[in-house]
């Protein structure tokens, strides 16, 4: 897993008058929102006694410890200490580390690492979201027992699609055209043509026969995102936007939002859940049972052929975020967990290069100790 990154931790729909605890990259979390509104992120381990900051209560825009009553403002500093007397100043080191939030497509992103501002990434573009007037969409979540990268990788995989969804794709016409990739610094899309099987249900209205469908899958390192463009005819529109979030090792949060440019109307938001929601469940047979779990480091460790070329670039693009030594050591945090808490670095943290932080950061691996990338087959 991999820090220096904006992940989604929840639906802003989900963060009321309480704080909210979240686990992510195996590390735990509290959302609450200050005087302003603003919705904040700090570490969720009290730096006095170690208690969950979640577990405790939101008092004047500030979470309060449920142990002794410290409580931490939205930058992470303490601002009241119960058990002093009154105008004792609050030392410097009574603070946690505060991660930046945006909210976008009523998600709550958070960045998890202390680049500084302009070094961050960009969220992921989806106009789609705010054009009501020309699309509908439709939202949920999806818990899958896997690494995210596996599950990322799942929705890049074109080849996949006629075995694992019959209704997407037919296993007698399953070549993959060559495709270009388009990249930039932190995403890539490729543009596919595929050949649907005969259409049935409402789906015969939108295609009367075998006609190539134009697909764009696409991913973006921010939410590890993967979005997939689908033309079903020149006017009728299909976009599949997912946010991957890696509670842990094993576990993954996908949230997704499902945009049609057709059937608009909310009678025929069952008919596209039901759909989505099968495709998932379809797609977790497969992934939640492959070996190994981890997308290997030395990529020599699976064969790829051409078809696999939107994946390898995800694969590429997070070995250079590993080369640049932001992968979490794994092994190294197991055999610190319930021993000793650790955190993920803040911007605060680094501008004031750790001083006055009492807990150390995790373990990361070091950058120039992974294999070099190699090439498709
Ligand atoms: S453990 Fe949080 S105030 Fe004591
Ligand atoms: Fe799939």
């Amino acid at each position: 897993m991999i820090i220096n990154q904006w992940y989604v931790a929840e639906e802003v729909a989900n963060i009321t008058d309480s704080p909210k605890r979240v686990k992510l990259l195996g590390f735990d979390f509290v959302l609450f929102r200050d005087e302003t509104g603003a919705i904040n992120c700090l570490s969720d381990v009290c730096v006095h006694r170690g208690a969950s900051l979640g577990a405790g209560r939101v008092e004047k825009g500030c979470v309060e410890c449920p142990y002794h009553g410290w409580t931490f403002n939205g930058k992470g500093d303490v601002t009241k200490i119960p058990s002093l007397p009154e105008g004792t100043k609050v030392p410097a080191r009574a603070r946690v580390d505060s991660y930046p939030v945006q909210e976008k497509y009523g998600w709550v992103w958070v960045f998890l690492g202390d680049l500084p501002e302009a070094e961050r990434p960009q969220l992921p573009a989806f106009p789609e979201f705010d054009d009501t007037e020309n699309w509908r969409c439709i939202r949920g979540e999806w818990l899958w027992q896997a690494d995210y990268v596996r599950v990322v990788e799942n929705g890049l995989d074109f080849a996949h699609a006629p075995f694992v969804h019959p209704s997407f794709g037919d296993r007698d016409r399953a070549v993959i055209h060559d495709f270009e990739i388009e990249a930039d610094e932190w995403s890539a899309t490729a543009k596919v043509t595929y050949i649907p099987p005969l259409p049935r249900g409402i789906w015969r209205y939108i295609r009367k026969e075998r006609t190539p469908v134009e697909a764009k899958p696409s991913f973006h390192c921010s939410g590890a995102t993967m979005r997939l463009d689908v033309w079903l005819s020149p006017t009728w529109r299909m976009v599949i936007f997912d946010v991957n979030t890696p509670v842990d090792e094993n576990t993954t949060i996908t949230r997704w939002i499902m945009a049609r440019s057709f059937f608009r109307q909310k009678i025929f938001d069952g008919d596209s859940r039901k759909r989505t929601l099968k495709i998932f469940q379809q797609d977790t047979v497969i992934v939640e049972e492959i070996c190994p779990e981890l997308v290997p480091i030395d990529l020599r460790e699976e064969f790829s052929v051409k078809s696999d070329g939107l994946m390898n670039a995800f694969r590429f693009k997070r070995r250079e975020l590993v080369q640049r030594g932001w992968a979490l050591d794994i092994q190294a945090l197991q055999a610190l967990e319930g021993r000793r808490a650790v955190v993920i670095p803040s911007p605060t943290r680094r501008e004031e290069q750790g001083r006055n932080f009492v807990l150390k950061t995790a373990p990361l691996l070091p950058g120039d100790a992974v294999p070099e990338a190699v090439a498709a087959e």
